[in-house]
């Protein structure tokens, strides 16, 4: 059997096994979404927003890419923002990054990755610049690159921020709360690093006075 097929197969058991549990699970599931929460996290395969948190399919809606940025120039995740934000009406946003990303390694390098690559890690170097009095203060690599995780997340906590659409819903909705938190590789668990709220003040460049 191959990888592929082995996957195909284990559907198969996992969809049988479901439904010998609660057979209006799929009829159900298929006729409602309505998550509470948006979760912004890193593509690493070992961050399953879901199984961390023991969320169920309907629970949250999920946007993963590499270093879970936020980019506002990046129409893939504006899109996700907007449809969760306006249409789901989602009362919280999670940025979640991890301890020991690749990503956020690869960019405290001065290695080419050629094309795309450099390009998207760009942004971090961009983070890693504005704290980079605190960063190169810390000696050892991984320390320094877990810091910049923590970091990182705050950055985009920010850029949400930044964006008319959660400036519109703060103020006309009062929601949502923003969090940033960093998963733990070796233990399993979340940190909470920060927060941002409808009343959380901005700095005043990026505030939009006449949403
Ligand atoms: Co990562």
């Amino acid at each position: 059997m191959t990888p592929i097929e082995k996957l195909l197969l284990e559907n198969k058991a996992w969809a049988a096994e479901v439904k010998a549990d609660d057979p209006g699970y799929f009829e159900r599931l298929s006729h409602l979404q309505t998550p509470q929460f948006l979760w912004i996290g890193c593509s690493d395969s070992r961050v399953p927003a879901d199984k961390i948190t023991g969320t169920q399919p309907g629970e949250i809606f999920v946007h993963r890419n590499i270093a879970n940025l936020v980019i506002h120039t990046d129409v893939n995740v504006l899109s996700v923002l907007d449809y969760a934000v306006n249409h789901l009406k989602v009362n919280h946003v999670i940025v979640c990054g991890h301890y020991g990303c690749g990503g956020v390694k690869a960019a405290m390098t001065n290695h080419d990755f050629k094309y795309v690559l450099n390009m998207w890690l760009r942004n971090i170097k961009d983070v890693y610049r504005l704290y980079s009095d605190e960063l190169d203060a810390i000696p050892d690599f991984d320390q320094r690159a877990d810091r910049l995780v923590e970091l990182n997340v705050k950055e985009q906590v920010m850029h949400l921020a930044k964006t008319s659409i959660i400036q519109r819903a703060w103020k006309n909705d009062q929601r949502p709360i923003l969090h940033g938190w960093v998963y733990g590789l070796k233990d399993g668990l979340l940190n909470s690093v920060f927060e941002m709220d409808p009343k959380s003040k901005l700095d005043p460049l990026y505030t939009y006075d006449d949403l």
